[in-house]
Order: structure tokens, then C-alpha cells, then sequence
């Protein structure tokens, strides 16, 4: 692309040759009436061109076919570059000629039976928007160099860079790589420790066959396209400001910095302020869904401007899982630290899925199984509660270590990297009650005081023996029932938070990217998509009020056994005391507000006065 007279029929025609694919002129593709038009000396509108354009980029679609082609265009606006690559955004490499309108004049008069107005080549130059995407040569030099030159740059340069190489990167890299986007990788070298990682993890994979690797910064930096778009796969917190300032002198206004780990959103909106100060864009993204996720298809959720998203929309929806009307899980999520705010609050969710479906470990083992038969029981609980944790659950329990079973000799201690603390965090900061959140959380950390457990087990161990009197039946709708009281709690926090913090999020757009791809995607998730389009509590869904009532007798009754019989299910009783403290009419707040009164004369209001006056009550009898 380029005005005319910058040569591109000549640069475009000798590229062809060199790189073996066909050539084309846009030139030979306008309508009739534009030519007679043209003719006449009239200038072509918008609306002229069009046409012209879906018809170039209806040849460049067909000839990605094959093994793609050249084809010259001034698009000299962005609004037709737009058009010229609409669906192919990713496999479009645009070329830009530049040269002064002094020099395009002079060569333009000198060529034998040429002419242009200066009035027309000026009029190209009003309209002219430079691409910030291209490659861009100077027509300075000789048309064999700037061909050499264009060869280079096309294969020294990538559309997308992936910093930090750990398991999660190595998994987006080949991702990225296998829908055909060029990346360049890097990863640190650290003596002794981390070498020639980038480089090796090339030499693996075929999919990275054309993948430029790096374990230097300007290097990694420089072989990327303008605006340069660079996900960040580094662990986070500090590290990630860390990998921030060493990039910042290598990049340029325009550029994105994308964050792919699991940060704190409060540290989001400060990356994201301070980048933007810098004219930097920043999108704090949540990826969901593990090591598999990330290589077939994660959840992904990105916040930041929604126009520095857009550039970086075509690779994050191409990587991204499919839902079942195939359509991305990706979506962008609002602006700020919106993106990490919702994978966090989707750990917090997990959490709660992950603990219920250990308490039911813990019930059903009481109640006699082995994992084997454990899993069976779940297997049946498939029908009507299917999730991704309840199916690896299965194949955990059937997994064998010996003659024994292999979960049976994992140290019961459960880790965390902190979502789950954040989460906390905020639910109690934002005032919403996402009990079971925190409860699942504490659970974790009860779970880790090994030693204490073991020798408090001396004095407190049961007396009586286990004896729960339980059914299947009884124990799945108790887990549907705590199930629907997470979701709850989980999106009411996302929720809550929207509104503080005006991020306008879109609760069934959000369930939906959860479909697929990530940790807690399950049937009762899809389920979610349409509940969210009426609306944003699903306490007030008619169907999901009637099928608690239907399930409340059976977690009423397993709580109470578990109770009964000294077995810990947090989360399974936080569900139904949640739900009976939330549907109380009378609640017993009204003798801590008279105690607040008591102690600190903090005022109460009376129930009787519907004037919200407050009162202040002089206790003591005497
Ligand atoms: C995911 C997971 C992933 C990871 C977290 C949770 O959505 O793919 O949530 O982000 O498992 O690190 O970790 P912890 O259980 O260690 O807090």
C-alpha cells in the first residue's frame, strides 16, 4: 500500500516472484463504473470504493486458500484496510511504501508519458492514514533492496509476543502458534538455571517451526509488529512490575501489554493507570483452565480499553475455547482491573466447587465406599450435575498407586496461591455475603494445620461410631443445592462490584464465556447463560426458588447427620444456613444493634418509624 507512484506494482510484482505466490493489482479489479469515472478524471468516494474493496478482500480470502498472494492497494485509509482484511485480520501483513511527496513528483514527471497533478498526488496525502501495523520501507532505495528488505522484516517479525515461558506460556505459545499466528517468544536467562529455554521450546514443538525466540529483551522487542502486543506470562505480583520496567524502554506509544496471570485487580488498576501515563495500553486478562486449557482452548477474560482490545480481540478469540454455539470464550469483560476481578472471583467459585466435592469424598467415605465405588456414585451424578471438577474427581478417586488407592496417600494439606484470600478480601470490602467463599477458604487453611488437627484428634476424635444415614439421592441434591447457593454468592459479588466500580459487566456474558474452557464450567453454568439475561439475582428466578425448596429437605437432613456424627462439611452447612439467614423476616440484628447502642451509643432505628429516624436508648435500670 502506498500513494500512487510509490512504486507498488513493481515492489508488489518482484515480492511475488521472490516468495512464489500470485500477484495481483488492485487496480484491475474496479468496477466499470469506477473506470469510467476515473476516466472522466472524477475522484472515487468512499461509497465508489466500496465494492472495490470487498471484492479485493473476497480474492485475498480465497487465495489464503492456497498459499496467499500480493495484492496492491493505495488503502490509504484505515476504515479500508479494515475492509480489505474484514475476516482475515490475523493473516493479512500489510506493507507500507513511504516516500516524500518531493521525491514520488520528481519520479513520477521523470518516467517517460507520465504525469500527475500535484493537486492529485497532494489530495492522496490529505487522505493518507499510516498504518501502524505495517512494515514500513522507504521507497528511497532500490526496488531489489526494498524487496530484500520487505523478505526480511516479513520474516524477522511476529504479530504476537509471549513473555515468560513457564507452563502456562510454553501452552498459549503453541496455541497461538497452531492457528498460524507468527509469535516470537522469550524467556530470561538465568546462568546455570533457566537457558536457552525460548530457544529449546522452539525445537520441540513442529507448530513453532517459525516461532523466533529470545532470552533478551530489545531483541525480543524489536521483532515485533507495530503496535507491538505482548501477553505477559509471569507469575504474578511484583514480578510482573519487574518485567514492566524492563520493557517500557523498548516499547512505544501504542503498544499493549497484556497480563495473563492471576493478578490482584487493585494491582490492575495500577499497572493500568501508571501504563496509560506512559501511553501504553494495558489489559489485565484472567485465563482460565490449566495447562490443557491453555494449549486446546482456555476461558479468557480481558479487561482494559475495549479499543486496545479490539486489536488484540482476533488472537485471544482464535486461541480461545468454543462455546456450544461455537462461539469464543472470550469476551471482553469491562475496563480497569474488570478482567482480573472476575478470575478471581471464578477461583473463589472453584474454591467453593472443589471444597463441595471433597466434603462429599469425606461423606460418602464415612458411609463406607472406597474410591472405586465413590466414583461410581458421582458417575451417576453426571446425568444431572455434570461439571469438569465433578469428572477429573472420577478419574482422581479410580487413580491407583500400588494396591492402594493413590488419593488415599496424598498429604491432606491443600495449597493456595491467594485468589481465594483475594476473594475474601473483597467480598467482605464490597459488604456481600459470599459466605462460602470464605468458608472454603478457611477449610484450606484448617486443612494445613496438620499437626494441631493431629493431636486435637487425641481429645476430640468421636466417640460413637460413624454411622450416616444417608441416601445417594439425599447427598446429590444437598450438592445441588450448596452448588446453586455458590453461584449465587460468586456472581453477586461480581456483581456488587460492577456497580461500585461502573464497570458495567454483563452477568449471562460471563456465565457463557464459563461454559467451556475453564475450571468451573459445568451444566448448571450454561444453565446460568439465559437465567442471567432476566436477571442479575438468581435468588428471584421462579424455577432455581423452586428446585431449593424441592432440594432444601435433603441438605437440611445431610447437614444434620454430618453434625451428628463429628464429620467437618463447612461449605455444605454454610449453604443452608446462608440461605435460612437470608430468608429470615426477622432477624435476631436487632439485639446487636442494641447492644452496639448499650456499649457505644451507635444509635438504632425502630421498626416503627418509617421515618428511618435513629434513637438512642439510656440502658442500664438503675
Ligand atoms: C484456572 C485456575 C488456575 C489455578 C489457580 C488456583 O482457572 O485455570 O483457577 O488459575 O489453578 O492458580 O490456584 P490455587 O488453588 O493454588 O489458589
Amino acid at each position: 500500500m502506498g500513494v500512487s507512484g510509490v512504486g507498488k506494482s513493481t515492489i508488489g510484482s518482484l515480492l511475488a516472484k521472490e516468495l512464489s505466490i500470485p500477484f495481483f493489482d488492485g487496480d484491475d479489479y474496479h468496477p466499470e463504473e469506477n473506470i469510467l469515472k476515473m476516466s472522466k478524471g472524477e475522484p472515487l468516494n468512499d461509497n465508489d470504493r466500496l465494492g472495490w474493496l470487498q471484492t479485493l478482500n473476497k480474492l485475498a480470502i480465497q487465495q489464503l486458500k492456497n498459499k496467499g498472494c500480493i495484492i496492491v492497494c493505495s488503502a490509504l485509509k484505515e476504515s479500508y484496510r479494515t475492509i480489505l482484511s474484514a475476516t482475515i485480520t490475523q493473516h493479512t501483513k500489510w506493507v507500507f511504501l513511504k516516500g516524500s511527496f518531493n521525491l514520488i513528483t520528481e519520479r513520477i514527471n521523470a518516467r517517460k508519458n507520465h504525469f500527475m497533478s500535484s493537486d492529485l498526488l497532494k489530495s492522496q496525502f490529505d487522505i493518507l492514514e499510516e498504518p501502524k501495523n505495517a512494515i514500513t520501507v522507504s521507497i528511497s532505495l532500490t526496488p531489489n533492496t526494498i524487496v530484500k528488505v520487505i523478505q526480511k522484516k516479513l520474516a524477522d517479525t511476529s504479530e504476537f509476543g509471549l513473555f515468560g515461558l513457564g507452563v502456562m506460556g510454553k501452552s498459549l505459545s503453541r496455541n497461538l502458534a497452531s492457528k498460524g499466528f507468527a509469535v516470537s517468544l522469550f524467556n530470561r536467562h538465568v546462568d546455570g538455571k533457566e537457558v536457552d529455554i525460548a530457544k529449546n521450546f522452539k525445537n520441540e514443538f513442529k507448530e513453532l517451526a517459525t516461532a523466533l525466540p529470545f532470552d533478551s529483551i530489545a531483541p525480543f522487542v524489536n521483532s515485533l509488529q507495530k503496535p507491538r502486543k505482548i501477553m505477559l506470562m509471569v507469575n504474578a505480583g511484583k514480578i510482573v512490575d519487574q518485567v514492566i520496567k524492563d520493557l517500557l524502554p523498548f516499547l512505544e506509544e501504542g503498544d499493549i501489554l497484556i497480563d495473563g496471570g492471576n493478578s490482584n485487580y487493585n494491582k490492575t488498576k495500577e499497572r493500568f493507570d501508571y501504563l496509560k501515563s506512559k501511553n501504553i495500553h494495558f489489559i489485565g486478562t484472567g485465563v482460565s483452565g490449566g495447562e490443557e486449557g491453555a494449549l486446546k482452548g482456555p476461558s479468557i477474560m480481558p479487561g482494559g480499553d475495549k479499543k486496545a482490545y479490539k486489536q488484540v480481540q482476533p488472537y485471544l478469540e482464535a486461541i480461545a475455547a468454543k462455546d456450544a454455539n461455537n462461539l469464543p470464550c472470550c469476551t471482553h469483560i469491562g475496563t480497569e482491573g474488570s478482567g482480573h476481578f472476575v478470575k478471581m472471583v471464578h477461583n473463589g467459585i472453584e474454591y467453593v466447587e472443589m471444597q463441595l466435592l471433597a466434603e462429599t469424598f469425606l461423606m460418602l467415605k464415612a458411609m463406607g465406599n472406597n474410591p472405586d465405588q465413590i466414583a461410581t456414585v458421582l458417575e451417576g451424578w453426571k446425568n444431572t450435575a455434570n461439571s469438569y471438577l465433578l469428572e477429573i474427581t472420577i478419574d482422581i478417586l479410580q487413580k491407583k498407586d500400588g494396591d492402594d488407592w493413590l488419593v488415599h496417600n496424598i498429604m491432606d494439606k491443600a495449597g493456595n496461591k491467594g485468589t481465594g484470600n483475594w476473594t475474601t478480601i473483597a467480598t467482605a470490602e464490597l459488604g456481600v455475603p459470599s459466605t462460602m467463599i470464605a468458608s472454603a477458604l478457611f477449610a484450606r487453611y484448617i486443612s494445613f494445620f496438620k499437626d494441631e488437627r493431629v493431636a486435637a484428634n487425641i481429645h476430640f476424635k468421636s466417640e460413637q461410631k460413624t454411622k450416616l444415614n444417608l441416601t445417594n439421592t439425599e447427598l446429590l441434591n444437598a450438592y445441588k443445592f450448596a452448588r446453586i447457593i455458590n453461584h449465587y454468592q460468586g456472581f453477586r459479588l461480581i456483581d456488587e462490584a460492577s456497580t461500585r466500580y461502573n464497570w458495567g459487566l454483563n452477568l449471562s456474558e460471563l456465565a457463557r464465556i464459563w461454559t467451556n474452557g475453564c475450571i468451573i464450567r459445568s451444566d448448571f453454568m450454561s444453565h446460568l447463560v439465559n437465567t442471567f439475561k432476566t436477571t442479575t439475582n438468581i435468588l428471584t428466578n421462579k424455577q432455581i426458588i423452586e428446585e431449593l425448596k424441592t432440594l432444601k429437605p435433603s441438605i437440611k437432613k445431610v447437614v444434620s447427620e454430618c453434625v451428628l456424627n463429628d464429620l467437618p462439611i463447612p461449605n455444605f452447612s454454610e449453604s443452608i444456613n446462608f440461605l435460612n439467614g437470608f430468608s429470615i423476616a426477622d432477624s435476631s440484628a436487632n439485639l446487636i444493634q442494641a447492644q452496639r447502642d448499650y456499649f457505644g451509643a451507635h444509635t438504632y432505628q425502630r421498626k416503627n418509624d418509617v421515618s428511618n429516624k435513629f434513637y438512642h436508648t439510656y440502658w442500664k435500670n438503675n
